[in-house]
């Protein structure tokens, strides 16, 4: 893969924000100057066995689910982690069919797991890991939460990297760019905690009879627009780089995502930031070996375009609420940019009053979680764990 070097970056404290690369070329020779970067097929497949592939799903079409799953590159891992229906009409029943037969075929390792298992309950109470949990012991809904189950099922693997590509995706070879520019941003990184995001060039829509490719995003926009602010406020500079507040699509190093707080609701991706600037940059944190490491996070702009499943207006409006709200309750946030906030949502008809925006609650990380105890206990009292090593 041929790759755009990031020509620019901004720092806060130990962190420091890549601006957008670019891909030029999906493969390569091997190549390095300081704007450009050729990796090798070689080189591209050592990193991928060292990764772990989560996808969450929710009731999406099983067509777009075994199409994600066949564009992964062999030598990842996959977890999938299901909150989709049971019951009458068991779609999750069928979502384990369809990664059956996948791994028949192709004897790709996978795993699927169902969210409310009563075993994942039982396994993360025990692992001292209950903020996740309801009050009748059950893992809550939410992407976020499903997100967490993966990376704790990724970190007991042993790899080094966790990544997580969505199920609702209509391109199943973007998956297949998605996971080895995910490869590439962490060939490319010097510090063992590294991020990358990616951004999206065009969300194509159907316009009467031919097909636009619109330039991404409204919420996106908006997202980045306040995070840049939020920056910009502190440093006393205007800023531009952050481009990738709701990038659903993005990867982490094991060592990155066991010491990130995941927000629930639609915010998990733009809290990450909002996370990384308040823990690392303006705060004192106790992760004093990712301080001396110092924190990459990469953004990357696909070749693809991005076209997934239109969940309607009501899904904008809550991915909207949810990411400001991360920035607004921010601790890094003064009255001037909550105003702003405010004013933004009540243009867009969100909210109708000041102090209407609801907070989202946070997981912390993992880190301080017992990860064999964890597994131990899945073991036991797991009912819908299904694993299909490659020997299988
Ligand atoms: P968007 O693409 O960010 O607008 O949001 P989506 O609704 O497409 O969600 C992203 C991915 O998370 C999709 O694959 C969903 O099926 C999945 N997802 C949504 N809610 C949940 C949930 O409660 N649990 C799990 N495990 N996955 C979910
Ligand atoms: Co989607």
């Amino acid at each position: 893969m041929l790759l755009e070097l990031p020509k620019h970056a901004e720092i806060f404290g130990c962190v420091k924000f890549h601006e957008i690369q670019k891909v030029l070329k999906f493969e390569s020779e091997a190549f390095e100057s300081p704007l450009l970067k050729g990796i090798t097929k070689d080189e591209m497949d050592e990193v991928l066995c060292r990764m772990v592939v989560v996808v969450p799903v929710k009731n999406e079409k099983l067509h777009l689910l075994d199409g994600v799953l066949r564009s992964i590159p062999t030598g990842c891992d996959i977890i999938v982690v299901s909150n989709s229906q049971r019951g009458e009409n068991d779609i999750f029943r069928m979502e384990k069919d369809v990664v059956s037969s996948f791994h028949r075929v192709t004897k790709h390792p996978v795993a699927i797991i169902h969210q409310k298992d009563p075993g994942l309950g039982i396994a993360f109470k025990e692992a001292g890991y209950t903020e996740i949990l309801d009050d009748t012991g059950f893992v809550r809904d939410g992407k976020a939460e499903g997100m967490v189950i993966g990376l704790s099922l990724a970190k007991s693997t042993g790899k080094d990297f966790v990544c997580f590509v969505d199920a609702d995706n209509y391109i199943p070879c973007s998956v297949n760019e998605y996971i080895r520019l995910y490869a590439a941003g962490f060939i490319i990184s010097q510090s063992p905690y590294s991020m990358v995001r990616l951004h999206w060039k065009y969300k194509p829509k159907v316009m009467e009879d031919r097909l636009y490719f619109r330039k991404w995003g409204r919420v996106s926009e908006i997202t980045n627009r306040y995070l840049n602010l939020l920056i910009s406020i502190h440093t006393g500079f205007e800023t531009n780089i952050v481009k990738t507040g709701n990038a659903g699509e993005h990867g982490m190093t094991i060592k990155l995502a066991e010491i990130m707080a995941y927000s629930t609701g639609y915010s998990v991706e733009p809290y990450q930031l909002v996370y990384l600037l308040e823990e690392f940059w303006k705060g004192e944190t106790k992760f004093k070996e990712a301080v001396n490491s110092g924190i990459e996070v990469y953004q990357i702009e696909t070749m693809n375009p991005h076209v997934h499943e239109d969940k309607g207006d009501e899904h904008i409006r809550e991915m909207l609420l949810g990411s400001l709200s991360t920035i607004y309750y921010s601790k890094l946030a003064n009255d001037m940019i909550k105003k702003e906030i405010t004013e933004e949502l009540k243009k867009n008809e969100m909210i109708k009053r000041k102090g209407e925006l609801k907070k989202n609650r946070i997981l912390p990380p993992i880190k301080g979680m017992n990860i064999e105890k964890f597994v131990e206990t899945l073991l036991d009292y797991s009912e819908t764990l299904t694993m299909l090593s490659k020997e299988a």
